[in-house]
């Protein structure tokens, strides 16, 4: 059986990719981005995922405004870097899962969860800057991933709620495939930040930090918390973090939080990181009381007789 071992979110700012592709990463202001990502680069080559399931955005580079899915699921072999305007970044074609993508796409749609299947996709910086942040700039990506594309950029985006069911559909599904694969959801895109109009470059520390501490310990608050909230409180762009939703919706209501990162600012951004862990399951069933084992005992005769 497949199975979701850890959640991992991390923004996606498209000037954190550039000073990647331009070898800009050793400069003191983007050293202390990328310091914060070195145990996470750790941690992922330990734990050694068999597949991820990446949770990110479009930025109208895959899909025009002429048509927005919600939610679209990469069912293709592969995902190429898409051409942001300055030529397709220089990374690894993502290789997908199109096995597994293919039975979570019948599991959650049975399951009454319409997504878009997309069989050819190409992926911008939503996707491809939190692989270099979790995975370094390796010449290919060190396992297959399947990107989850959700709107947020066109209104109306889904709510939290919504978000967050979907992680718990895509964790059943998962769960009810065969191979035994091990599994990591990422939540990608956020923190606080607005790009455009009078509030650009609005940064909300505190409320961040909030929605980290919820994400690990209460994210059934998270989910009740309406898109005005983000607008008002994290800029438009910081409606983002519904997606981190689907990943924590996908894990263990109680989970270990292994690692967090938190540092303001990267281009207009703020970036936040966090990385929760399943408590592993015991192989060993639980000892039942003397008197439990008896009631059951006493109940099969009664049957019986
Ligand atoms: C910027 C763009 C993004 O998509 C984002 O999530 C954060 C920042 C930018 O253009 O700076
Ligand atoms: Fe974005």
């Amino acid at each position: 059986m497949a199975r979701i071992i850890a959640g991992v979110t991390s923004s996606h700012v498209p000037a954190i990719g550039a000073a990647i592709d331009n070898h800009r990463t050793e400069e003191p202001y983007w050293k202390r981005v990328f310091s914060g990502f070195e145990k996470s680069k750790e941690w992922m080559a330990k734990v050694k995922p068999d597949v991820c399931i990446a949770v990110y955005n479009d930025h109208a580079s895959a899909f025009s405004v002429e048509i927005v899915p919600t939610f679209a699921l990469g069912c293709a072999a592969e995902f190429p870097p898409a051409d942001e305007g300055w030529g397709p970044r220089p990374v690894p074609v993502v290789k997908g899962h199109p096995q597994l993508a293919a039975h979570i796409a019948q599991s959650v749609i049975l399951d009454e969860f319409d997504l878009t299947v997309v069989n050819k996709m190409e992926v911008d910086h939503g996707l491809t800057v939190p692989m270099n942040l979790l995975f370094g700039s390796p010449k290919e990506w060190p396992c297959p991933v399947i990107p989850l594309a959700v709107n947020v950029v066109l209104y109306p985006p889904p709510t939290g709620h919504r978000c967050f069911m979907l992680g718990r559909a895509i964790r059943k599904a998962v769960e009810s495939y065969p191979e035994d694969l091990r599994v990591v959801m990422m939540g990608t895109g956020g923190m606080s930040h607005q790009i455009s109009g009078p509030r650009a470059g609005l940064i909300n520390s505190k409320f961040d930090k909030a929605f980290l501490d919820n994400l690990s310990k209460d994210p059934k608050k998270l989910m009740r918390m309406p898109h005005i909230d983000y607008m008002r409180e994290a800029g438009a762009e910081g409606i983002e973090m519904v997606m981190w939703l689907v990943m924590r919706g996908a894990l263990d209501d109680k989970v270990d939080e292994v690692y967090r990162f938190y540092t303001v600012p990267a281009s207009n951004t703020a970036v936040g990181h966090i990385i929760l862990a399943n408590r592993a399951k015991s192989a060993k069933r639980k000892p039942v009381a003397k008197h439990k084992r008896a009631a059951a005992r006493a109940k099969v005769d009664r049957i019986r007789s």
